[in-house]
């Protein structure tokens, strides 16, 4: 996606060879012309799909999925990271370990929003190593839900969660792939050249 990509070109900060900072317009400010773009390029990609809701996580997952489910017309379910106070009975969880962070965070979501005649679209903003991708699919397996697919607003093609999900059979949409942070430099990946 042009627009995407020319942004984190003109926006993205690289920290080190292996993390990109797009916090002014994705991670802490949104922009949400652009986000309404991504939207409508996830609708375009998966019309066809029958999908009846959005499964996303919180935080940074938030915006571009809910500029989805607002041009597709559809709900979206956010799973949560920590206990709520009021959503308790019924959950549906999964364990998610962050190799960044090095974490084990619990991942719920009320089995009322999530069931078996839903036909899933996930939705996240960044795919490193895939372990957010896998607690949702984890999720939506419990409740018997279908997955249509995976959309990823920035996918790093040089970390292996892509080729995991890929090689289960996933379909993952990534709209921007970074093949390499090397020196300071965002280099992308040619969509024709998705593996
Ligand atoms: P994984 O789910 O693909 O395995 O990701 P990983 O554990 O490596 O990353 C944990 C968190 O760091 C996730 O956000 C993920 O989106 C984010 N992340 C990973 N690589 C990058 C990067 O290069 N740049 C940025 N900006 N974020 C990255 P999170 O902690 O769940 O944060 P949030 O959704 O609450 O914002």
């Amino acid at each position: 996606m042009k627009q995407l990509r020319e942004k984190i070109a003109s926006e993205g900060r690289v920290l080190s060879g292996e993390v990109l900072k797009v916090d002014s317009f994705l991670n802490h400010q949104i922009d949400p012309k652009l986000m309404q773009a991504i939207g409508e390029e996830f609708s375009r990609r998966f019309k066809n799909d029958g999908v009846t809701k959005i499964l996303t996580i919180e935080s940074s997952g938030i915006a571009p999925a809910a500029m989805a489910g607002l041009t597709m017309g559809i709900p979206v379910v956010f799973a949560r990271k920590r206990a709520s106070l009021t959503l308790t009975e019924g959950l549906i969880s999964s364990e998610v370990k962050s190799f960044t962070k090095q974490t084990v965070n619990t991942i719920s979501v009320s089995g009322d929003y999530v069931t078996a005649d839903d036909t899933l679209l996930i939705i996240d903003d960044f795919l490193a190593n895939g372990q957010a991708a896998l607690g949702l699919l984890d999720i939506s397996g419990q409740a018997g839900a279908k997955v249509a697919g995976i959309g990823i607003v920035i996918e790093k093609g040089f970390q292996n969660g892509g080729k995991l999900l890929r090689e289960q059979g996933v379909r993952v949409e990534s709209l921007a792939i970074i093949e390499s942070l090397a020196d300071g430099k965002v280099a992308f990946r040619e969509e024709s050249e998705v593996r």
